[in-house]
């Protein structure tokens, strides 16, 4: 069965977009089809995550208005079979988008892709909205701060009207400094009130394959190429320990 995932946070930069492409990636590169959604318009990044800079020409919004189809908008990625992007526009469409109208589209996006990933804008405002409004299930991705724990925790009570699994992935973890601020993983779960999906460490690979144009588990098997791995075979059923991050 199909699934539409949200990738959300509330607090902007925690790491939505290059968990989106990492998870896409990875699912698609354990054979299954994958369709990532980049929802953040007018701040479009996913195409860079994903190694797909600006190969695409049209965008969700001239699919859920009509003007083209899902087929012909969404671009194969060159090298990852099974991996397709659906771009956002750079500017405000004109084109009122209503939840219902999201929630056509995605019927017909999940027929024909085992998994839908929606990489939603910071924030709680329509581009998060939009993103949650047909999702199965939705990804918080914190980081250890106090205030994207909060924003975490703000996010999920919007959440829990609409989606029904909702999930935590703490990322960027530096254990060192968790010591020193004498707090744990356990802690970021009770402050999000969420079950743990995963943990992604602090790792220059992730800024460095995206400035490189190149998806990061085409360049790195350890560290965040690995914990997005991990996430992704979690989603598919797979029991998967956590791995230990030092
Ligand atoms: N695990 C990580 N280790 C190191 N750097 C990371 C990690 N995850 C993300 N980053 C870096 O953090 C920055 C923000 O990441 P990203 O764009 O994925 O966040 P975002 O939540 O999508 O941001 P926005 O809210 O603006 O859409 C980028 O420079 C990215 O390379
Ligand atoms: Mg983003």
């Amino acid at each position: 069965m199909s699934t539409a995932i949200a990738i959300t946070s509330g607090k902007g930069g925690t790491g939505k977009t290059s968990l989106t492409g990492g998870v896409g990636s990875c699912l698609a590169a354990l054979g299954h089809r994958v369709l990532c959604i980049d929802m953040d318009v007018g701040l479009r990044n996913l195409d860079l995550s994903l190694g797909m800079s600006d190969r695409a020409l049209m965008d969700f919004t001239d699919v859920l208005s009509g003007r083209t189809t899902l087929e012909k908008a969404a671009v194969a990625h060159p090298v990852i079979q099974g991996l397709h992007l659906l771009t956002a526009p750079l500017t405000e469409p004109r084109d009122v988008i209503s939840e219902e109208g999201l929630r056509a589209f995605l019927a017909d996006a999940k027929s024909k892709y085992d998994y839908v990933l929606m990489d939603a804008p910071a924030g709680l405002g329509l581009g998060f909205r939009l993103s949650v409004c047909g999702a199965d299930r939705a990804i918080v991705v914190s980081t250890t701060d106090a205030s994207a724990l909060r924003d975490a925790q703000r996010t999920v009570s919007e959440l829990s009207r609409t989606v029904r699994y909702l999930h935590l992935v703490v990322n960027r973890l530096q254990p060192k400094l968790l010591r020193q601020l004498h707090t744990t993983i356990d802690d970021a779960m009770d402050a999000a009130g969420l079950p743990l999906l995963g943990v992604v460490p602090e790792d220059a690979q992730v800024m460095l394959a995206a400035n490189r144009g190149q998806p990061l588990i085409l360049m790195a098997r350890f560290g965040a190429a690995r914990a997005y791995l991990n996430i992704a075979r979690r989603l598919t059923g797979e029991r998967v320990p956590l791995m230990p991050i030092r």
